[in-house]
This record gives structure tokens, C-alpha cells and sequence, in this order.
């Protein structure tokens, strides 16, 4: 008998270590408090020593960093936006803040990200369209030279949202440095948190000046309160910027961690129908989430409404609602694969681009893919355990 988690084992939670009261303490101690000190100086540093960024502005969360990154990109009011259909809506959502027609590019299966072929057979579509929004999905990164090439050939500008992805590489190059403009979140689930926040990155320091004055209400350098672009109020606080300073200490670890569930998982699972979530042997993912993808003959099955989903147990095979249901029975939290946006309700008019006619990966990778505990607290035996109610659901 299986026996139940006596506490929650979660998705991602936040892992801290201490260092980040003390970074905290100083913002306290010096008193500021506000949204200038040298907790977000430094953490902005740091960012760019790590990923070998030029700039860096601390905001307030992943969102508004996509957001001005569309802004920069110069999205307008129609312009259609070419984003990654399987992720969270925030990457999207930004296009629309602006007015921005987004248009989704469905996934491949090498990867869960952005289909080159799909991208260029979207700009055989929209020839006009000048930004394109690629995601790495679960801290995988996508396939970024083809993609920046394709956006290079029709000279569009790349925003790469590496929300999830801070400390992946591709050919041995960090995510959140490919695009023009790129954002990074510290959200409390993220492979490193300041409990909310974000990151804008960029080696075009024309565009974080202006980032930076836009996030503080864009003001100009004048004597008093003078006003030529709307502005917002996204900058980041020294308290949160010290709590990702403490945080920048242990990302390494925070990664390393977050491997060896992915390769337990990956032993654990290996005479189950399933695969992990996969990468290609030229990037090295952050590893933030594990999920797995059920083989097609070992789909039992499902129905799945706007708001509920059911499903018939057969043997030998289950679906990611049983397993969903189950992990949850004994207390641990599993998440859906992220519900493309082409299925949307709030998208419904938008259109979607797949590389071949009537071939949905995105919405396949849905159907049969699900997120595992990957909290880099649980213990081995833990694991363990989630792997035996994994296997009990076949
Ligand atoms: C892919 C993706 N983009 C954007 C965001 C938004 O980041 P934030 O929650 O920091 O606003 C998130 C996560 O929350 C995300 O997973």
C-alpha cells in the first residue's frame, strides 16, 4: 500500500536558504525600502554576469517584462505577433495590452516549443508580421538558431520569454540572451524566486533606458513632473531584489537539483508507456518542471469540457486526469500541461498555424502530457512514492 503524503508535496515551491533575510535586513536597515537601493542594483548585476547580458532592469513580475519588450518591439494597435501556442497566457497577454493580433504557432515534438516550419508557414500567411514571441517551455530551451533565423530572413524582431527557463543553455548560451528584448520571472514557482518579479534583458542600452523609464512612470529629466510617454508602475522593490540576491546563490544548486528529479523520474518511469518531457543534445534545460507524455496506445480514455474532464480507466493504460486525480488523492499536486491557447475561449477568433494541415501537436502534447511534483524539498523516498502511484494508474 501506497501510503499518503502527511504534508503537501507541491509542483515547485519556493526553496530558501537565509541569505535572503539578510539582503532583506539591509533594505530595512538602510531604508530603502522603496524601489531604488543597492539590492536592485546588485541583483541586476548579477543577472548580467550570469547570463552574459549587457542590461538587466528589475521589474515588478515576468509579465511587465514581456510587456515592455512588446512595447520595444513596437507592437501597434492590428499588428499581428507570431507567439508559441503551448504555454501560460502571460506570455500572450502582453500583445493584447498593447493591441496586438496574436496569432499561434503550434509545438513540435523535439522539443514542446515554437515549430520552425510552422513559423515559416506563418509568414507565408502574415508576410507583414515584424515580432515573434518564442517560449522555453518548462525550462527546455526551444530550437532558438532556427528560429532566430527565420525571424532574421523576414526581418522580424525575437522576444524570447525565458520566464520558466532562467539557467538553461542552448549550444552552451543561456537562455533570456537570444531575443532582442527577453524576460526572465521570479515568480514564487520559478527555478529561483523573489517572491514576485521579473527581469527585462537586453544588450541594446537605448532600450533598457527606456524600459527603465517607462517602468517608473516615465518621467523626464526635467525640474518637475514632465510627461512625453505613458508610464507605468512596474519597477522592482529593493526588498523583493534582495530576496533574489540570496536566491543568485544558489541557482546552480536550485538546477542541479531539479536534474536529478528529472532523471529519478526518467529511471523510475522506464518500463511505463510514457516518455519525459524532451530537449535537444545541444541544450541543457533548467530541468524547472518534469512532466510526462503517455504513449498514444496507452491513452485510456478521456473527455475533456471547459470545465471538467472524465475519463475510463482501462488496464494497463491511464490518462493525465487519473493520474492527476490520484496524486492528489495522496496529497501531492500534479498540474495539466498548459491548455494551448488556440483552445482558449478568450482566443477563439485568433488564428493558429501547425506545420501540417490538421496535425494539432500542441493540443496532442495536452491530451496526454502532465506535470509532475518537482519540488527539489522532496525527498528520494518521496519520489518514490510518486512514481509507485504513477504506475499504480496503468
Ligand atoms: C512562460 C511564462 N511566461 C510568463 C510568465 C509570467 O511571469 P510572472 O508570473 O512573473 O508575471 C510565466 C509565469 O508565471 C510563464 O510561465
Amino acid at each position: 500500500m501506497i501510503e499518503k503524503f502527511e504534508k503537501k508535496l507541491w509542483l515547485s515551491s519556493p526553496t530558501m536558504h537565509g541569505e535572503e533575510q539578510e539582503f532583506v535586513k539591509l533594505a530595512f536597515d538602510t531604508n530603502w525600502v522603496s524601489t531604488l537601493g543597492e539590492n536592485i542594483n546588485k541583483l541586476e548585476e548579477n543577472i548580467c554576469d550570469y547570463l552574459g547580458c549587457d542590461y538587466a532592469v528589475g521589474l515588478s513580475s515576468g509579465t511587465s517584462s514581456l510587456h515592455l519588450a512588446v512595447k520595444l518591439a513596437g507592437v501597434k494597435p492590428g499588428d499581428t505577433v507570431f507567439c508559441s501556442d503551448l504555454t501560460f497566457s502571460a506570455s500572450v497577454n502582453p500583445v493584447t495590452y498593447e493591441g496586438g493580433i496574436p496569432v499561434f504557432i503550434d509545438s513540435e515534438y523535439e522539443t514542446w516549443n515554437m515549430d520552425p516550419a510552422a513559423l515559416e508557414r506563418a509568414f507565408e500567411k502574415y508576410p507583414d508580421t515584424k515580432v515573434v514571441i518564442v517560449v522555453n517551455l518548462y525550462g527546455t530551451p526551444a530550437k532558438l538558431d532556427e528560429i532566430r533565423s527565420i525571424c532574421d530572413k523576414h526581418g522580424a524582431i525575437m522576444i524570447e520569454d525565458a520566464a520558466e527557463s532562467l539557467g538553461a543553455t542552448y549550444k552552451g548560451v543561456m537562455t533570456g540572451t537570444f531575443g532582442a528584448y527577453n524576460a526572465i520571472s521570479f515568480n514564487g514557482n520559478k527555478i529561483i524566486t523573489c517572491s514576485t518579479g521579473g527581469m527585462l534583458v537586453t544588450n541594446d542600452k537605448a532600450a533598457a533606458d527606456t524600459a527603465r523609464k517607462w517602468s517608473t512612470q516615465s518621467r523626464e529629466k526635467a525640474p518637475w513632473y514632465q510627461h512625453v510617454d505613458t508610464g507605468y508602475n512596474y519597477r522592482m522593490s529593493n526588498i523583493i531584489a534582495g530576496i533574489g540576491r540570496g536566491q543568485m546563490l544558489h541557482i546552480d544548486e536550485h538546477i542541479a537539483g531539479k536534474k536529478r528529479v528529472f532523471e529519478a523520474y526518467k529511471e523510475g518511469f522506464k518500463d511505463l508507456p510514457v516518455t519525459m518531457n524532451p530537449y535537444l543534445d545541444n541544450s541543457e534545460p533548467n530541468f524547472w518542471l518534469s512532466c510526462i507524455l503517455i504513449n498514444k496506445d496507452a491513452l485510456c480514455e478521456q473527455t475533456r469540457g471547459e470545465y471538467k474532464a472524465e475519463f475510463i480507466s482501462g488496464d494497463g493504460k491511464s490518462c493525465p486526469t487519473e493520474i492527476f486525480e490520484q496524486l492528489l488523492k495522496y496529497n501531492a499536486e500534479g498540474r495539466p500541461i498548459w491548455k494551448p491557447m488556440h483552445m482558449q475561449p478568450i482566443f477563439k477568433d485568433n488564428d493558429f498555424i501547425t506545420a501540417v494541415d490538421g496535425v494539432d501537436v500542441s493540443a496532442d502534447i495536452f491530451e496526454r502530457g502532465l506535470c509532475l511534483p518537482s519540488d527539489i524539498k522532496m525527498t528520494e523516498e518521496e519520489q518514490q512514492r510518486v512514481i509507485e502511484i504513477v504506475k499504480s494508474c496503468f
